[in-house]
């Protein structure tokens, strides 16, 4: 009986140790800021086609209409509301999220021009106001509302989050437009350029600030990629599909540590210049 009852404890033993074995690590965690549209919504489709828990956030007042097939599709993607130029509305999302670790945190929401006369989703939004003589300033604001200050009001806020996860990687999605060392194309664009700038400038501090928390920050730039609002860039010289641009990017993300905090990258691994 007792011989009996001990081959039953060391069977049990070896049964939970080999499912131990089997479990697959739990799934990391990406948060994804304008996660409605374009790359964001890519990140979102494809982190969540890998297993990982994705929060796709977005600013609009409903449900978007693209998110809500994926949220129906994947039971491991939630859908968040967070407009990451409004500092309440950002608090407010970060604490719903106390205490969730959020592996990867992308800060992807951008605005590069004025869609307010936009009727429609796919719509770029047109004007020159973002060349010198015909600036519009409140769309210079709403541009540095929303691409600079949004990254640090968001990453200040769920740092928390980061630092408690086991990846604690802080992603900005940048552009070469912001490159001071590259050739300009023309006069215009003045306020998304100085945004990106200014961004890799702010996300290079706070890299080196969160070093020591042991957490990576990278600026990736995309590529000049064809979305939905940028029909316009197919057929332009070197322009890049959502799908690799986004799959590059990941590589990226996977492959990162500490060792390439502050660094600024392109979809396809390489350095982007300053
Ligand atoms: N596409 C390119 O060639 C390219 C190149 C270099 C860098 N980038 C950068 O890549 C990122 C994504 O761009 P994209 O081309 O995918 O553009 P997109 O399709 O226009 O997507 C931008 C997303 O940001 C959201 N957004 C704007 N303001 C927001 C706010 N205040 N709070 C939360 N979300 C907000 C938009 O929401 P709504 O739908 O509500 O407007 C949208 O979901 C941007 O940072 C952009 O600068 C793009």
């Amino acid at each position: 009986m007792m011989r009996l009852r001990a081959t039953g404890i060391v069977a049990a033993v070896f049964v939970c140790g080999a499912l131990a074995l089997v479990r697959p690590a739990a799934a990391e965690t990406v948060l994804i800021t304008g996660a409605n549209s374009g790359l964001g919504l890519e990140f979102a489709k494809q982190y969540a086609a890998k297993g990982w828990t994705v929060i796709a956030t977005h600013r609009r007042h409903d449900m978007p209409e693209t998110l809500a097939p994926l949220a129906a599709k994947y039971p491991n993607l939630r859908v968040e509301h967070m407009d990451v130029s409004n500092i309440e509305d950002v608090k407010a999302s970060a604490a719903k999220l106390k205490g969730v670790p959020i592996d990867v945190l992308i800060n992807n929401a951008g605005v590069y021009s004025d869609r307010s006369a936009c009727k429609s989703e796919t719509c770029t939004g047109a004007g020159d106001t973002q060349t010198f003589g015909n600036l519009d300033y409140a769309l210079f604001d709403t541009i540095m509302a929303t691409n600079v200050r949004g990254p640090l009001i968001v990453s200040e806020s769920l740092i928390d989050n980061v630092r408690a996860s086991k990846k604690k990687m802080i992603i900005a999605i940048s552009s070469t437009n912001g490159s001071l060392s590259k050739p300009l194309p023309g006069p215009q664009g003045i306020a998304y350029r100085s945004s990106k700038s200014a961004l890799n400038r702010a996300m290079q501090l706070v890299a080196v600030k969160e070093k020591e928390e042991g957490i990576t920050v990278l600026m990736l730039h995309p590529g000049t990629v064809v979305t939905e609002r940028l029909e316009s860039n197919r057929g332009q010289p070197n322009t890049v599909d959502m799908e690799p641009s986004v799959t590059g990017m990941i590589k990226i993300i996977d492959k990162a540590t500490i060792k390439d905090t502050g660094r600024f990258l392109q979809f396809d691994g390489t350095t982007a210049p300053w």
